[in-house]
């Protein structure tokens, strides 16, 4: 594990969106060229052993730290994207945020049988993004292997929401 402080790169931005919820910004850490490095490097090595072919990663954050880690893993990336987006036949989800709920969809043929996929997103909050992401993937014939995310916001206990969609790992920096 890195023993880089990414947390230093994060900044808290009080009752943003909305009134009581504190906003993690990672786009310093994003601005930072070796923070950013250590970010991806430190997520792909976690699981460059377990075999992943696909990363997907929810729209928009997800892409950011998707991409970067997949090429590092050698695999491939499928966008999870908000709704009417994608221009080919789509399978949807529908779930709640910390602010709010959402959908996303991925295209039909993304997904190969014998894909192990890993979940990639900036933060996870509730946990409802990426556990309805999961279900999505399981449900399309994906071998869902895992989570990963730069930051984890605990106390919004999202392990619980992620073993509604099976036993799979939750990897996050910080
Ligand atoms: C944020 C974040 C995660 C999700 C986490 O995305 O990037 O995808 O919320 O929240 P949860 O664990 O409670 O589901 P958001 O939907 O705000 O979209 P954005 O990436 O386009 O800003
Ligand atoms: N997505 C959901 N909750 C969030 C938070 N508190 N900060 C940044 N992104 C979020």
């Amino acid at each position: 594990m890195s023993d880089f402080d990414f947390e230093s790169f994060i900044t808290d931005i009080p009752d943003y969106p909305e009134p009581g919820v504190v906003f993690k910004d990672i786009t310093p850490l994003f601005a930072d060229a070796n923070a950013m490095r250590q970010t991806v490097l430190a997520i792909a090595d976690h699981f460059r052993d377990a075999g992943i072919t696909k990363v997907v990663g929810p729209e928009a954050r997800g892409f950011m730290i998707g991409v970067p880690v997949a090429m590092e893993l050698g695999a491939g990336f499928i966008p999870a994207r908000k709704p009417g987006k994608l221009p080919r036949e789509t399978y949807f989800v529908s779930y709640e945020l910390e602010y709010g709920s959402d959908t996303l969809e991925i295209h039909r043929d993304a997904i190969e049988s014998g894909d192990r996929i890993l979940i990639v997103d900036d933060l996870i909050a509730t946990g409802g993004t990426a556990a309805a992401t999961g279900k999505l993937i399981q449900e399309v014939g994906g071998e869902l292997v895992g989570y990963a995310c730069i930051l984890e916001l605990t106390f919004l206990n999202p392990r619980d929401v992620l073993a509604t969609s099976g036993d799979q790992e939750l990897f996050s920096l910080v």
